[in-house]
């Protein structure tokens, strides 16, 4: 198995809290330590690091504590990027700072006329882009994003609303390869899972419940929730080498490694 080097954007979570609940995961009356939250994003960009990955860091900004969650700022494919439309109020200032930033660093950046929370629900997997919907991104934002990129787009229903982003239900592991959690998905969706993916690696609600599918894959390693401990068995069985990392203090808003990280496709 080979790993290929990446280029990720992440945002310090400087200004991470939990104030407000847009998903289950998130209870604002709940005790949250931001500090700690800092430190294990930087030994999760540090892990990056030692992968001999490329980082690049957008600001945070205050007043917009979930802007830590670079994945959902874009959907970046062949150096196209779609530009995202949040659901939710709270977070919508966040859309003009990763369109911004990427239009700055000479990207082509289309706008998203649809709710559409980039990485989040969109993940490219080989030459197909599977889409979430259900909870935030729309059956029409997919439909923009393959005319925007021209890649084959596969709609997959989410039904969970622990698992509201398509990336905290199923990760992908390599061009041909994916792990995910059955029954976060309709029955139809699962049924097209197991047509695309009759070799896939299927998770345990243990390690869903971790956020364990929100995990970050070069090919050959993959970052995950250290807690996710039946599924990094699952991948070392396959042949991956498996990277825990603890980022309990994200998880508090909903979100584990990927989440935190955006690939920059070029
Ligand atoms: N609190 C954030 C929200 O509900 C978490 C986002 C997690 N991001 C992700 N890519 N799953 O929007």
């Amino acid at each position: 198995m080979d790993a290929t080097s990446r280029r990720y954007l992440m945002c310090r979570p400087t200004y991470f809290a939990v104030e407000y609940a847009i998903n289950p995961w998130m209870d604002p009356s709940a005790p949250v330590d931001a500090d700690l939250a800092v430190r294990q994003w930087e030994a999760l960009r540090g892990v990056y690091l030692d992968l001999g990955h490329t980082v690049e860091e957008i600001a945070p900004l205050p007043g917009l504590p979930d802007m830590v969650f670079a994945a959902n700022g874009a959907t970046v494919v062949d150096g196209r990027v779609l530009a995202v439309q949040f659901r939710d109020p709270q977070r919508a200032d966040e859309a003009p700072a990763y369109a911004h930033w990427f239009a700055r660093a000479g990207f082509e950046v289309h706008e998203a006329k649809h709710v559409n929370e980039g990485e989040g629900d969109l993940l490219l997997a080989g030459d197909l882009l599977l889409a979430g919907t259900g909870f935030r991104t729309t059956t029409a934002a997919h439909g923009r994003a393959q005319e925007i990129f021209g890649r084959p787009t596969v709609t997959l229903q989410l039904v969970d609303p622990r698992f509201y982003h398509l990336d905290t239900a199923l990760c992908v592991l390599d061009e041909r390869t994916v792990a995910y959690l059955p029954a976060a998905f309709s029955p139809g969706s699962q049924a097209a899972l197991r047509r695309l993916f009759p070799d896939a690696v299927l998770a345990t609600p243990a390690d869903a419940e971790v956020l364990g599918l929100n995990a970050v894959s070069d090919g050959r390693h993959v970052v995950l929730p250290v807690q996710a401990t039946g599924l990094a068995a699952a991948l070392r069985d396959r042949g991956y080498e498996t990277i825990g990392v603890d980022l309990s203090e994200l998880r508090k808003a909903g979100g584990g490694p990927k989440c935190c990280t955006l690939e920059v496709r070029s």
